[in-house]
Formats: C-alpha cells, structure tokens, sequence
C-alpha cells in the first residue's frame, strides 16, 4: 500500500504529519518505509538525528537509493507492507508517478485565503492528471495549525473542501498549531515520544485510525 503525501505549497506540514503518521502506524504492517522527494529531505533529517540519538527508525529512503519502479511494485502489491512518501507537488515525473500509483493521497492545508489558492491549484493538477489518465485523483484534505481564534476561517476552507467533492475530500480529524508539533522534530522525537499525554499525540492517533480505516476499505 501507499499513502501520499502531496501539495504543491510549501510549509504546510507534509513532512510533520507524514512522519508521525509513519511511527504511529508501523506496528500495523509488516514492512514499512518512507521515500523521502522532498527537497528539504526533511524526513532523511530526522532519520539522521534518531540514528545519531540511538532511537529506533524507520527505513528512509530518497530516489537516489532506489530503483523506484520495483521500490514502488514492492509497496503496492501487498497489503501488509506500507510505504509513506512525503513529496512535492507534480514538478517532477516521480512526483506524478506517485500521485498516480498511490492509494490514499493525503493533502495537509491551512486556514489563510493563501492556503485556498494554494488548493485551488493543486485542484487544477489533481484535475488535469485525472482527465489525461481518464480517471479520478482525489485528494484527502487535512486541515492543519488550526488555531482556536480563527471559527470563521475555518468553515470557510471547509466549505471550499466541501464544495469540490470530485477531487476532495475532507477528513474528520484536524490538527491544531501545537508547539509539540515544533519541538519535538529538532529532538528526533514523534509527538508522542515528546510529550506521551499531549494532544498533539491524540491528534495523531486520531488521524492514523482514520488513515488506516481509508486503507483498508
Ligand atoms: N500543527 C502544527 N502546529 C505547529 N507547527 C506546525 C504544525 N504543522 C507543521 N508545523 C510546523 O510548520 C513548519 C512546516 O512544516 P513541514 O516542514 O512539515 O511542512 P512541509 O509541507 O513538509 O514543508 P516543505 O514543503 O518545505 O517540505 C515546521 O516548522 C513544522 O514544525
Ligand atoms: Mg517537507
């Protein structure tokens, strides 16, 4: 299996998300990896630091390590294996390979009218991937750094979400702006080893059941 995930927006926390998503969820299947396409290499990163703080990892990769075609065959054909990508948008071929090959794509936004514009166009690549290949790509849309003072904001994006079914759709659970969420990446920590009864750490646990129920339907 793979899961996705995708925006063409920067900053958005792909790369935050997608690794506590990875720790989370790795009891659940029997070969588990992540492929890092991320110019940042954010992910790579963070390997790193667990690897020098002598912390239990997970297989990283980036496209130079890999014949992807195979890599990719390995993941996708059987249901007990998972393979996470934390990628870019569809600037590159691998970049649109994945977002064609995944099983779930999952798109973390925020709530400014600059993440809106940002949906709208990779909307627009999500519609013409679909329409070149005769099929339908659609996105999971994770509402993220959300901040209790901004109500208004919110129903706004989700109506947006909520009004493009074709190309979105918008998970339950949403992430709120956490320091947890910043702090812990820098010690080479999930949420959860971070701060064990935040709720950062209910976020994520909440998110991954729903992640993991998308996956097995
Ligand atoms: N819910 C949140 N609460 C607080 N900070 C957050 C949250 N989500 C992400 N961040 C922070 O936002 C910044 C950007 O996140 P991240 O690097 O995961 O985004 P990205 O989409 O992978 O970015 P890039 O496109 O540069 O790879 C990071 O400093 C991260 O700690
Ligand atoms: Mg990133």
């Amino acid at each position: 299996m793979m899961v996705l995930f995708s925006h063409q927006k920067g900053g958005v926390g792909k790369s935050t998300v997608a690794i506590n998503f990875a720790y989370q969820i790795q009891k659940k299947y029997k070969d588990i990896s992540i492929l890092d396409l991320d110019s940042q290499h954010s992910s790579m990163l963070f390997n790193q630091l667990r690897t020098n703080l002598k912390l239990s990892t997970i297989q990283c990769v980036t496209q130079d390590d890999i014949n992807i075609g195979q890599f990719l065959s390995h993941y996708k054909a059987d249901k007990n294996n998972l393979l996470i990508i934390d990628s870019g948008g569809y600037d590159s071929d691998i970049n649109r390979t994945v977002l064609i090959k995944a099983d779930i794509v999952i798109t973390p936004v925020g709530i400014s009218q600059i993440e809106i514009f940002g949906l709208q166009k990779f909307r627009k690549i999500l519609k013409d991937a679909s329409e070149a290949l005769n099929t339908i790509i659609k996105t999971n849309v994770l509402i993220n750094n959300v901040d209790s003072r901004s109500k208004s904001k919110l129903k706004d994006l989700k109506e947006y979400i909520k009004d493009k079914p074709q190309y979105f759709n918008l998970l339950n659970t949403t992430l709120h702006s956490r320091a947890d969420y910043k702090n812990s990446y820098g010690e080479g920590l999930t949420v959860k080893e971070y701060n064990k009864k935040g709720k950062a750490q209910e976020e994520i646990k909440e998110l991954t059941k729903e992640i993991y129920k998308l996956l097995k339907n």
